[in-house]
């Protein structure tokens, strides 16, 4: 941990990518010293805020308060509470008020709020004037560990999510954890099912030091759902600095080095399609369940010993995220990951775990095996 100002602490975490370099910070009280975390090349450039109606409500006033500036150089957006929101309507939106505050100076845009917000005000940012500078201010566990870091913002179509997008990594992303405390429930399970991804993949991550993240988040359950501080900031601060590694080892997903982020993700998106993303279960969840999957088809592929597969089962089921196939719906999940296979790129690319920490590539698991798999898993 290290000490930063007088009044708070916060843990650090550099995404090394040359000069898109920048810094994460997680900790506490945050918000409240955002103009000291803000690089201060930007104190002149006039502010766009894009946030949606829960989040302004929640903690709208806070940000404003300290950014310290006239209120005539803060503008605010809201935009809809929504997925919807990834669309081209509200790009424009984001990119009219731009250019209302832009014409003379860049401005720049903080994105406070979940993914879908860092998502679409990202992309905005990247395009606009080709491109100006913005700051994540994720508000979701999600967004915290997994979407505000890497640069990748989007928008959706309606054949796909995230079909029209960039890399534009933003300035800084600052994650305070305190605005966690307004999350329901259901938003912690989605965020604890990427967190629980970082843990079956981190061994991967040459050159980080995270000790052993499984029995860390194994061993506090507890604690991560009550937000307990020390052990949700040092979590937290883990999962970044594994999400930071991998995207400095790949800046542009084209190095085949961010595949392993997809563990769990094959299973979780026919899930989520079958559920026609609904509200029904978050994609954590979903993710939560994919591992389990993930690693049983790794456990027939002979890959993976039943004790570690065990443990990974129980620490899902523990955490209280989804570990069963939903009834009767097995047949329906085949059909669509057949589909996706046979209709989408041809093969599916597997990312399975062999050992607690640690996760491989397959493209060649007998459909078979997934069928029996996903079939075994309904109870
Ligand atoms: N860019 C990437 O690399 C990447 C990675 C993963 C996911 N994503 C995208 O992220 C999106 C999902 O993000 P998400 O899970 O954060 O969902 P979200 O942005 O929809 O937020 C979830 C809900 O939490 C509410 N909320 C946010 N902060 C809150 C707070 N502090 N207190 C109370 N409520 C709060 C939101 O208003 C919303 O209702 C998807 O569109 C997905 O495609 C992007
Ligand atoms: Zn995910």
């Amino acid at each position: 941990m290290i000490p930063c100002y007088n009044h708070f602490i916060m843990k650090t975490i550099t995404v090394n990518l040359k000069e898109h370099s920048y810094n994460i910070f997680v900790g506490h009280g945050l918000l409240q010293n955002i103009s000291n975390l803000i690089p201060a090349k930007y104190d002149k450039n006039p502010i766009l805020i894009v946030t949606n109606p829960t989040v302004a409500k929640l903690h709208g006033e806070d940000l404003v308060k300290s950014l310290k500036r006239p209120k005539d150089e803060i503008h605010i957006i809201q935009i809809r509470d929504s997925e919807r929101s990834k669309s081209f309507e509200t790009y424009k939106r984001i990119i009219d008020d731009l250019q209302k505050i832009g014409q003379k100076t860049k401005p720049l845009l903080l994105a406070f709020g979940g993914g879908v917000v860092g998502d679409v005000s990202g992309f905005a940012a990247a395009t606009y004037r080709r491109g100006i500078p913005y700051v994540q201010i994720p508000t979701t566990l999600l967004a915290q560990v997994d979407s505000s870091i890497g640069g990748k913002v989007a928008i959706d179509l309606p054949e796909a999510k995230n079909l029209v997008g960039a890399f534009y990594q933003p300035k800084a992303v600052i994650c305070d954890l305190d605005v966690l405390k307004t999350l329901p429930l259901a938003e912690i399970k989605n965020g604890m099912g990427e967190i629980i991804k970082y843990a079956l993949l981190y061994k991967n991550v040459k050159d980080i030091n995270v000790g052993n993240l499984f029995a860390d988040i194994s061993d506090n359950l507890t604690n991560m759902f009550e937000l307990k501080k020390e052990c949700i900031e040092t979590i937290v601060a883990k999962c970044a600095q594994i999400k930071a590694k991998v995207v400095e080892l790949d800046e542009f997903d084209e190095k085949d080095k961010r595949i392993i982020l997809n563990l769990g993700h094959t299973f979780a998106h026919a899930v989520e399609s079958y559920f026609q993303y609904s509200k029904k279960y978050t994609h954590g969840e979903c993710v939560a369940l994919g591992m389990i999957l993930a690693s049983r088809v790794s456990l027939k592929m002979g890959k993976i010993s039943n004790i570690k597969v065990v443990q990974i089962v129980e620490a899902i089921k523990r955490s209280g995220l989804l570990s069963v196939m939903p009834k009767g719906i097995s047949s329906e999940i085949i059909k669509i990951m057949d589909y996706d296979k046979k209709f989408i790129d041809g093969k599916t690319r597997f990312v399975l775990p062999n050992d607690i920490g640690k996760v491989y590539v397959d493209e060649t698991v007998p459909i078979d095996v997934i069928k029996q798999v996903i079939i075994e898993s309904e109870k």
